[in-house]
């Protein structure tokens, strides 16, 4: 069964999460070359007066074309709790190239820019009724949007947040299934994401913990969801996305990568980040995806200080080169 999304019929059913700090273009056209059939932006305020700093620049549509797959459409997430600044903003961005306005609401952090807004929104839900509206009247392509099951396990109302995202004309919903109090403690539960899925015919998209491919099977039999939202274990592992489809579309792993392709691949995501971000930001920005790539190596914990350490592009794309394409053998990396 495929899913679509407005007028974007999506190639497979497992979709990368949006996460501030690591799904920048570089890292979400990795991500769609493995397979993943929609990747979302880090989330951008939807204060316009904050869209001059360097870090929101980057996430905007206008960037983000820069790193684009082609074929695969360009989601915006937007975060804010005023519902003409997000219209607004949303206007804006899809003006800049956006094919997909995602609207965040799933956010645990208690302010963003002062204002409260993600997840802090979910116990109101006549405004998040008024800020659905204001987004769909306010663009032409899909409106999405990300909850949590609610703000506190006694008050699980991802069910009539998303009927009202339903009657509102929003195109999809995904779900994390924790509550804005628990924030990233405990399991992720799926009863809450099944309940949403009887309740709504719009697409429904599970998220939270899923780090298998066997465990992406799983959740989708057990919610009946649409598709599977994955995150955090795609940091280190984006190939974690042609291991699940390849699951998903025939029951059995995918064969192992062989060694000199991930190392190609780690070493064109460096490639780009230093084409993205530039020679100072673009070695920052690299360390955390090397520290995560370094854990595929048994001796991890030398080769991360090693990696680093490095100050500049050529030296850590060097030492990149070497640590990766040598030592354990190809199955290790799997
Ligand atoms: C570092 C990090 C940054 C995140 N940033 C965002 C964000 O910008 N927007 C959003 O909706 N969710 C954000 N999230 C939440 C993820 O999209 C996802 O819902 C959560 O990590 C659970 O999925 P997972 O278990 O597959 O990681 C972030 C999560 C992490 C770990």
């Amino acid at each position: 069964m495929s899913l679509a999304i407005g007028p974007y019929a999506l190639a497979g059913r497992a979709l990368l999460a949006p996460m501030a700090g690591v799904t920048d273009p570089p890292f979400r056209e990795l991500c769609s070359q493995f397979g993943a059939a929609l990747t979302c932006g880090e989330m951008l305020s939807a204060d316009q007066s904050l869209w001059q700093s360097p870090k929101s620049a980057r996430r905007s549509a206008a960037r983000a074309q820069q790193g684009r797959t082609a074929g695969t459409a360009l989601a915006v997430q937007l975060v804010g709790s005023d519902p003409a600044q997000l219209a607004a903003a949303a206007r804006a961005q899809v003006a800049e190239g956006a094919d997909i306005i995602d609207l965040n609401l799933g956010c645990p952090a208690k302010k963003v820019c002062n204002r409260l807004c993600g997840s802090a929104l979910l116990g109101d839900e006549e405004l998040i009724a008024r800020i659905f509206e204001a987004l769909v009247q306010a663009v032409a392509v899909p409106v999405t949007v990300k909850i949590r099951t609610g703000p506190d396990p006694q008050r699980r109302n991802a069910t009539r947040i998303a009927q009202l995202a339903e009657r509102s004309g929003i195109a999809a919903i995904a779900v994390h299934g924790r509550t804005r109090a628990e924030r990233f403690l405990g399991e992720a539960e799926y009863h809450t994401i099944r309940e949403v899925k009887a309740a709504v015919r719009i697409p429904v998209i599970a998220n939270g913990d899923i780090t298998t491919p066997a465990q992406a099977h799983a959740v989708l039999a057990a919610t009946g969801a649409d598709a599977v939202m994955i995150g955090r274990a795609a940091l280190g592992a984006p190939w974690i996305f042609r291991d699940v489809n390849s699951f998903l579309d025939l029951q059995e792993n995918a064969p192992p990568l062989l060694r000199a392709s991930v190392t190609g691949f780690i070493l064109q995501h460096l490639e780009s980040l230093y084409a993205f971000y530039g020679e100072y930001t673009g070695v920052r920005m690299a360390r955390k995806h090397l520290v995560r790539y370094s854990e595929l190596r048994a001796e991890s914990r030398a080769l991360r200080a090693e990696l680093l350490a490095a100050e500049d592009s050529a030296s850590q794309y060097a030492l990149a080169e070497r640590a990766f394409a040598s030592g354990a053998a190809a199955a290790d990396l799997q």
